[in-house]
C-alpha cells in the first residue's frame, strides 16, 4: 500500500543530499519504506492520502538509550532527592530486588506499557537495556523479553555490582564475562558498562566490554555521568558506537571524541563515537546539565535520548528532552531535533532511520505545529499529532485524516 502525505508546512528531513524543499512539500511511502520526497505539486498518486494541513513533518524519534526491563518504581527516592538527598546510583539495587521478584509477564507488561507510551510520543525506534537482573537467569530473561519489542537490545550486566558480590567484585566481573554473557549475547546487539565510582572501574569495564566484543556485540558505555573519569577514553579506545551521559568532560575527552575515527558497519565504514546526552537524568537528579554547545562546536556527533529508567530519569518523552537540551544545554531547536533523530540513528549505527529520504524506513511524525521550533517553544504540550511507523499510522489525534483501521 502507498501513502501520500501532502500539504506539509515544514519537512525536516536530516538529508544532507536533498535539494532544498518548497514551502509545501510532500512525501510518498510505499510499504515500509519512503518512496519519494518533493514538492506537493509534483507528487505522484498513491493509494491513500493524509493532508498535513501545513504541519511540520519530521523523522520518528530514535531513543537510543532506555532501561525498560524493570519492575516497581522509585518515586520515594525521587521525593527524597527533591528534598535534598544526592543521587549516587545506589538505588539501582532496589530495582534489582523488584525485578528479580517479578514474573515474566510483569516484566513484559511493564516494558510493553513503556514502549507504547514512547511510541505515542513519537519514538519509532527505542533501544532497551537489561541491567536490573544482575544474575544469569534474570539478565538473560530481561534480554529475551526486550527483544520482543526491539532489535536494539543491550546487555548491561555491568550496571552495578549486586549486593551478594559486594566483597568480591572481581568474581562478579568473571560471572558477567562468562556464563552471563553466554546466555545474554544471543538476545543482544550491544554490550554496555557503567563506568563510574561505585559501579565499575576502567579495568573491570574494559574486561567486560572486550568479552562482549569477542562475542560479536557492539560497544556502548555509560561514562562521565556523576564525575570526570575514564568512561569516554575507554569508549573511544574500544571503538564504541556511543558514550552516554558525557556530563563531566575534560579537554582530552573532547579531543578523543572528535579526533578518533572508529570502524563501524555504517555509511563509509568509519564514524566517531557519538556523545549521547541524557538531560532527563540531570533534570531528575537536579544536577548540572552537559554542555552540548561545547561538544557541537568542537565537532562531536551528539545524540539525545531519554535514559528512561525508574531511578534517574523516569521519562519516555523525547520532546521533553529536546526542550531541556534547547533551554539548558545551549542547543538550537534544529540541533536538538537532529540529535533526537539522526543523532540517535548514528549512535545505533543505523543508516535507515532518523532521516526522510527515499529508501529509508517510513518512520515519520506529523506535529500539531507548523515547525520543529514548537517542540522546544511549547514545552510539555503533546504536539505529536500522528506517528507513522514502518509505513503504518500507529497513532493519531486527528480524526479528520485518520486512514481506516488506525487505532485512536
Ligand atoms: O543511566 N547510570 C546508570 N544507570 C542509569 C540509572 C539507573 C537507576 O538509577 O536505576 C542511568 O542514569
Ligand atoms: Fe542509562
Amino acid at each position: 500500500m502507498s501513502l501520500l502525505i501532502t500539504n506539509i508546512g515544514e519537512l525536516f528531513t536530516n538529508d544532507s543530499h536533498a535539494r532544498s524543499l518548497p514551502a509545501s512539500a510532500a512525501v510518498v511511502l510505499d510499504g515500509e519504506r519512503i518512496a519519494w520526497v518533493g514538492a506537493a505539486a509534483d507528487a505522484p498518486a498513491a493509494d491513500e492520502r493524509i493532508d498535513a494541513d501545513g504541519a511540520a513533518v519530521l523523522p520518528g524519534f530514535v531513543d537510543s538509550h532506555a532501561h525498560l526491563m524493570f519492575a516497581g518504581d522509585r518515586a520515594a527516592e525521587f521525593g527524597a532527592r527533591m528534598a535534598g538527598e544526592p543521587y549516587t546510583g545506589g538505588g539501582i539495587r532496589t530495582t534489582v530486588g523488584a525485578t528479580r521478584a517479578a514474573s515474566d509477564e510483569e516484566l513484559r507488561g511493564n516494558a510493553r506499557r513503556l514502549v507504547r507510551e514512547a511510541l505515542r510520543q513519537g519514538s519509532t525506534t527505542i533501544e532497551i537495556k537489561s541491567g536490573y537482573g544482575l544474575n544469569v537467569p534474570d539478565e538473560a530473561r530481561s534480554l529475551r523479553i526486550a527483544s520482543e519489542f526491539t532489535a536494539e537490545t543491550t546487555f548491561l550486566g555491568a550496571h552495578v555490582v549486586p549486593a551478594e558480590f559486594r566483597d568480591r567484585p572481581d568474581d562478579y566481573v568473571a560471572l558477567v564475562c562468562g556464563p552471563m554473557l553466554a546466555l545474554a549475547a544471543p538476545h543482544a546487539r550491544w554490550v554496555d558498562a557503567f563506568v563510574e565510582r561505585g559501579a565499575f572501574d576502567e579495568d573491570q569495564a574494559r574486561a567486560i566490554l572486550s568479552c562482549g566484543k569477542e562475542r560479536g556485540l557492539g560497544v556502548r558505555v555509560h561514562g562521565n555521568q556523576l564525575a570526570p573519569g575514564p568512561g569516554v577514553r575507554l569508549a573511544v579506545e574500544l571503538g564504541a558506537a556511543s558514550v552516554d551521559h558525557c556530563t563531566h568532560l575534560s579537554d582530552a575527552d573532547l579531543a578523543a571524541l572528535t579526533s578518533t575515527r572508529v570502524e563501524c558497519m555504517c555509511h563509509d565504514g568509519w564514524d566517531t563515537t557519538v556523545a549521547t546526552l541524557l538531560p532527563g537524568a540531570e533534570f531528575s537528579t537536579r544536577s548540572p546539565y552537559p554542555d552540548a554547545r561545547r561538544l557541537i562546536d568542537a565537532g562531536a556527533t551528539v545524540a539525545l535520548a531519554t535514559d528512561c529508567n525508574p531511578g534517574s530519569s523516569y521519562t519516555s518523552s523525547m520532546s521533553f528532552c529536546i526542550a531541556l537540551a534547547v533551554r539548558e544545554m545551549r542547543m538550537t531547536p534544529a540541533e536538538a531535533v537532529r540529535a533526537a533523530t539522526l543523532g540517535g540513528a548514528r549512535a545505533l549505527r543505523r543508516d535507515d532511520i532518523g532521516v526522510i529520504r527515499p529508501g529509508a524506513r517510513a518512520d515519520l511524525l506529523i506535529l500539531d505545529a507548523p515547525s520543529h521550533l514548537h517542540l522546544a517553544y511549547r514545552p510539555g504540550v503533546p504536539l505529536i499529532r500522528t506517528v507513522i511507523e514502518a509505513g503504518r499510522a500507529v497513532f493519531t489525534t486527528d480524526s479528520s485524516s485518520t486512514p481506516d483501521g488506525v487505532p485512536q
